[in-house]
């Protein structure tokens, strides 16, 4: 899909909310006390991205990898999603905001579940700003997942094989129907992507900042846009064609 050289501006902004942590123990604090912290951000965040005409975005809250950490610190996780969905769902919605939980459902509780699948029933239709959560998500296990659907299709007669391709391999991912992220960020200094949305990040540019996430603020937000905006302005002309620039 070709980038917006129009306005300049990412309309899908992906970001990897790192250094929850360190956030804490910089200031004596358990770990949880950083992602308690996380999650304000993200809640400043989501209410900021209108202002910035950003139609998606995507947080990465909980990996496939995140299962490894001490079972306290993966049971907080857990209950952090469970309330924020109970405490702020009423308020996305009447926002405009639709919401969808990518990742694996297995390993997560009935309780949860049922609550990401309110979650996404009740927004269904809103069309504010589109905000995918990636918990339990991993990049290679979404694109393993969704081959072994196309292998069984193909295996059933219902798929033929020589039709597969990358818009049919897209549409089997967890972001079916969402462009690609035009943006990603890392906040806290890593600068891996960390098996977040390899295909969908292709051609997304990319953004690192020192900030720890719960410090992150609207203008480091604008910062990582006016990122963006200089980008495009430099190179999305010269060598633009579809995404292969
Ligand atoms: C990385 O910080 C962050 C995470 C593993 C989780 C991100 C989660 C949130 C922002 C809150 C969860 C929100 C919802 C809605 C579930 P880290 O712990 O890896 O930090 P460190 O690298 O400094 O140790």
């Amino acid at each position: 899909m070709q980038k917006d050289h129009t306005q300049n501006r990412p309309k899908h902004i992906a970001i990897i909310m790192d250094g929850n942590g360190r956030w804490a123990e910089a200031r004596g604090q358990e770990r949880r006390e950083g992602h308690r912290a996380g999650v304000e951000a993200l809640r400043r965040i989501v209410k900021q991205s209108e202002d910035f005409g950003i139609r998606h975005l995507t947080l990465f809250s909980f990996s496939t990898e995140n299962w490894g950490r001490p079972r306290s610190e993966v049971s907080f996780l857990m209950s952090l999603l469970e309330r924020y969905i109970e405490s702020d769902l009423a308020d996305l919605h009447a926002e405009g905001v639709r919401v969808r939980v990518i990742g694996r459902r297995d390993g997560l509780s009935d309780k949860i579940c049922r609550l990401i699948d309110r979650a996404e029933s009740l927004t269904a239709s809103n069309n504010r700003l589109f905000l995918q959560i990636a918990f339990n998500y991993g990049g290679r296990e979404e694109l393993a997942d969704a081959a072994a659907r196309l292998a069984r299709r193909a295996a059933n007669g219902t798929l033929d094989p020589e039709a597969i391709n990358g818009d049919v391999l897209a549409a089997e991912l967890l972001t079916a129907g969402v462009p690609n992220p035009d943006l990603v960020i890392r906040t806290s200094g890593e600068t891996r992507l960390s098996n977040f949305m390899l295909w969908q990040s292709a051609y997304a540019e990319l953004y690192f900042t020192d900030v720890l996430w719960p410090d992150f603020t609207r203008d480091d937000l604008q910062a990582a846009i006016d990122y963006y905006a200089e980008r495009e302005r430099r190179f999305g002309l010269v060598s633009a064609s579809g995404e292969t620039d």
